[in-house]
């Protein structure tokens, strides 16, 4: 009878201290990202609930050894970060300390498919999550204003950080320049919810949704757009209407909202062309390491701008051939536009 006693009691007890185990939530739970997430811009945003009154510190850790550091108080429990990704895949731990004590440790495999490198490098796996549906967005009402107050009528808020996408999304503006229509939070012009042709499949995942392609959107700003496809030759990312493998629409730290300074951006699908020895090398070269150059500092055709691909190549459209600055199909009518001697001397000493 006894031993039966001290089994059952035995038995409680490790019944007790298992549930309590199970009770015992983690110090953190992450609320996003999911793991195996695929984004296309390089901003992801972390929100982090806490549930230990003694943490300190929260560390979110990237593989590229940037480390982002969270002062934790014990009165707040919900903590939000937006950090930037790099291209491809990332590595992100999520650290709670404790008195200089690791006391939890969520890890985090992300993916940054940039536009400029599309097809390129289709991580297998990984699943693109569209963030703006109710059931994502219910878990953030307690805090944030969810409905959109964005102008449709063109006319910016007076003070744009009262846009409700400012409190969230202000991370992304903080390029060296901005693109007017997203430096005004005029989101919508672009993210009006509608799909086209290559992102059918994403109908109602968002809200926010724009159309792919987005030239005909930004053909209604850009009305020499329509010129360029009305030209002889239409350059290939253009003529598929993605203005934006090149530009970020939203803004950049490089000239134009470009992903990239010009020559490294031209360079990045034609590595093959960044000798120069394209340029009409056989018949002019012989005697010049059989190459002309494709960047210098500056272009002697515009004295304002640097030298480079863009100089010579119109980069989305031309009644020439291959997109030279000039008409026609004879290459070296484009030499005209920097040299200014006949066409059998192109000697530098100008
Ligand atoms: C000129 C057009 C345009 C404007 C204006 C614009 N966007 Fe975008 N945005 C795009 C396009 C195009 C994409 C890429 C779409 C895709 O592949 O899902 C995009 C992607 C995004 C993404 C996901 C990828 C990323 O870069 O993080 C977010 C978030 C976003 N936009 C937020 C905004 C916000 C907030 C505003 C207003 C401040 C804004 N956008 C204004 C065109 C625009
Ligand atoms: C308990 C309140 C609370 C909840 C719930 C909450 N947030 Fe936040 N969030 C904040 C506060 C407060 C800020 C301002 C920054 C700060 O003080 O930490 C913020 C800032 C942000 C930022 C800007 C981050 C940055 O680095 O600038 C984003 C993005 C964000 N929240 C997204 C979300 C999302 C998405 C959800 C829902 C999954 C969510 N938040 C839920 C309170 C909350
Ligand atoms: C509570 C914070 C929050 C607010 C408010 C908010 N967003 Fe977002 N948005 C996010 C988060 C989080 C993502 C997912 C990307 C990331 O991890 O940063 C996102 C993604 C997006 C995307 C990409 C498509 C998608 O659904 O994932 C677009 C476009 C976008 N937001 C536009 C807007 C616009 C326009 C507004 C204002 C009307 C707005 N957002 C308001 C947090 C917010
Ligand atoms: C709502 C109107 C609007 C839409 C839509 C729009 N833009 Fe713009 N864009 C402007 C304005 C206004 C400027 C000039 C101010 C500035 O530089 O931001 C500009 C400037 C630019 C510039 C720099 C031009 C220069 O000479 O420096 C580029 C590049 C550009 N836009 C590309 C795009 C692309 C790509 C899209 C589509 C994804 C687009 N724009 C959609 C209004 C728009
Ligand atoms: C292959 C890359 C590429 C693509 C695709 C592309 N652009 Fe550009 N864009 C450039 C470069 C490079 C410049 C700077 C050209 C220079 O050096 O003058 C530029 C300049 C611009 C400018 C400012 C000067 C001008 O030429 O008008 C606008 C506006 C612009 N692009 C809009 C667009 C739009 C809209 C689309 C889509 C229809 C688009 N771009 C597609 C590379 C690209
Ligand atoms: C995102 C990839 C991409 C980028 C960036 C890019 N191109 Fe292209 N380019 C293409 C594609 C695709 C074609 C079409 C190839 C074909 O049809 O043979 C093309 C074709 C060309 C052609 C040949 C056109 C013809 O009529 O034969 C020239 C010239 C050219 N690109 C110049 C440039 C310059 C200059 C830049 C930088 C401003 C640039 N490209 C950036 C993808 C790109
Ligand atoms: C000095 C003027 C000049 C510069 C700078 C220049 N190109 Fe060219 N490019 C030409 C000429 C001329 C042709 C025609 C070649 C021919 O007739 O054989 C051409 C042809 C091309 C072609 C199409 C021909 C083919 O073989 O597919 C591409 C693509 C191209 N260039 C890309 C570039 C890129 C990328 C850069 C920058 C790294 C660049 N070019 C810099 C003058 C230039
Ligand atoms: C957009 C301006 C531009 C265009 C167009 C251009 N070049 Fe040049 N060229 C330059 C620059 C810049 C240099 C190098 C700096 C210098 O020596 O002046 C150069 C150098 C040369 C040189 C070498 C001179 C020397 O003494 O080393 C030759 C030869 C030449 N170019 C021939 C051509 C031919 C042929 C064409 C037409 C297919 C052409 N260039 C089109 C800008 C241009």
């Amino acid at each position: 009878m006894r031993i039966i006693a001290l089994a059952l009691l035995l038995l409680l007890a490790t019944f007790i201290s298992s549930n309590a185990k199970e009770a015992t939530p983690s110090p953190i739970e992450l609320i996003r990202p999911a793991n195996k997430t695929l984004y296309v811009g390089e901003n992801v945003t972390f929100v982090i609930q806490t549930n230990s009154r003694k943490i300190d510190v929260i560390t979110l850790k990237q593989d590229n050894n940037m480390t982002t550091e969270i002062p934790v108080k014990p009165t707040k429990q919900t903590y939000c970060k937006t950090v930037p990704i790099h291209v491809g895949e990332n590595n992100i731990t999520v650290r709670a300390f404790e008195k200089g004590k690791v006391v939890a440790e969520v890890k985090r495999n992300l993916y940054f498919l940039s536009e400029l490198f599309e097809g390129a490098d289709e991580p297998e796996g990984y699943n693109r999550a569209f963030f703006h549906a109710d059931n994502n967005e219910n878990r953030c009402k307690a805090c944030h204003d969810m409905t959109s107050n964005v102008p449709t009528n063109d006319e910016a808020l007076e003070d744009v950080t009262q846009t409700t996408c400012y409190k969230c999304h202000q991370p992304m503006m903080r390029t060296k320049s901005t693109h007017a229509p997203a430096a005004n939070w005029l989101c919508l012009d672009c993210h009006d919810g509608t799909v086209s042709e290559y992102n059918m499949e994403d109908k109602g995942k968002s809200k926010y949704l724009v159309r792919d392609p987005v030239a005909g959107a930004c053909g209604k700003c850009h009305d020499t757009v329509e010129g360029w496809f009305m030209n002889r030759y239409t350059h290939g990312p253009v003529n598929d209407g993605r203005c934006i493998r090149c530009h970020n629409p939203h803004g950049s730290d490089n000239e134009f909202f470009l992903r990239k300074h010009i020559w490294d951006l031209c360079t990045t699908c034609h590595a093959e062309k960044a000798t120069g020895k394209h340029i009409v090398s056989s018949f002019v070269f012989s005697r010049n390491r059989g190459a002309h150059p494709t960047k210098g500092p500056r272009d002697p055709a515009r004295p304002e701008r640097t030298f480079v691909c863009s100089s010579c190549h119109n980069p989305h459209g031309s009644s020439g051939i291959f997109l030279l600055r000039m008409k026609g199909s004879v290459p070296f009518n484009v030499c005209g536009r920097c040299h200014k001697k006949t066409s059998t001397n192109y000697g530098s000493k100008r």
